[in-house]
């Protein structure tokens, strides 16, 4: 497995992204840094991050045959490696919030942000982008976020926690799609209890989280029995 430590750079998922198309890179490269200077989030949002302190990565995926129809599939892989790690740790109440938030609580601790290269319908290298907040202890401006340290009471070696999510990983990339699925639902932020969802108009609505369609779309339950999908930009869970 090859890792780039970089000291600073924008993003980690844009640094990979261009070298992985302007050489061969290995299956599994890691690109890391101290400090994002443009670190990106969710739908255009920013990863703030303090130098250092968290783990801030981009792991290569090369793909064969991969169909862009299955892109939440990485999704699941991604976000079951990260809770089961932390699992591991005894991190308290841990969940994944749709689509793959990481949150003990109600607190986040961990964003992901998959980025796919595409050749027709095949995604070809995915692009996995992991934020893990771990020694930082004060989060300014930013909701509801949490850390390992502030959590746990103590340290953690970034090194280490980066061996134990490239492993977890590796295995999640060779199980099945549908117990993927299944192990996803199992650990669903609000799965099966009434929420209050904000929509397009910025109206709230409540519902039920039933699942996830095969593309990925949150599976809503409305007062009445319909079962709506919504996709990230159609509405925002409030919690
Ligand atoms: C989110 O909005 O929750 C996703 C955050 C993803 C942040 C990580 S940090 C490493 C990688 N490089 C980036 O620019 N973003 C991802």
């Amino acid at each position: 497995m090859s890792i780039i430590k970089l000291n600073a750079t924008d993003s980690t998922n844009v640094y990979l992204k261009e070298l992985a198309l302007s050489q061969q890179l290995d299956d599994f490269t890691v690109v890391s840094t101290e400090l994002q200077r443009k670190g990106r989030g969710q739908m255009g949002s920013e990863w703030l991050s303090d130098k250092g302190k968290n783990l801030t990565v981009s792991i290569l995926k090369k793909l064969r045959a991969f169909h862009v129809e299955n892109q939440f599939d990485l999704n699941c892989i991604v976000s079951l490696s990260i809770y089961d790690v932390l699992h591991e740790l005894t991190v308290p109440n841990l969940s994944v919030k749709w689509p793959n938030d990481i949150l003990s609580g109600n607190q986040k601790i961990c964003g992901i942000l998959i980025e796919n290269v595409l050749k027709g319908k095949l995604i070809y290298m995915a692009i996995l982008g992991i934020g893990l907040n771990v020694n930082q202890t004060y989060f300014q401006n930013v909701e509801k976020a949490s850390s390992l340290k502030l959590l746990l009471g103590q340290n953690f070696d970034l090194d280490e926690l980066l061996t134990k999510i490239l492993d977890k990983l590796k295995s999640y990339f060779l199980i099945s799609r549908e117990e993927l699925k299944t192990l996803y639902l199992k650990v669903l932020f609000r799965k099966d209890k009434p929420s209050t969802f904000k929509d397009l108009n910025n109206r709230n609505f409540t519902g039920i989280i039933r699942g996830v369609d095969p593309s990925g779309k949150l599976l809503v339950e409305l007062e009445g029995g319909l079962l709506k999908p919504f996709d990230l930009k159609e509405l925002k869970m409030l919690y």
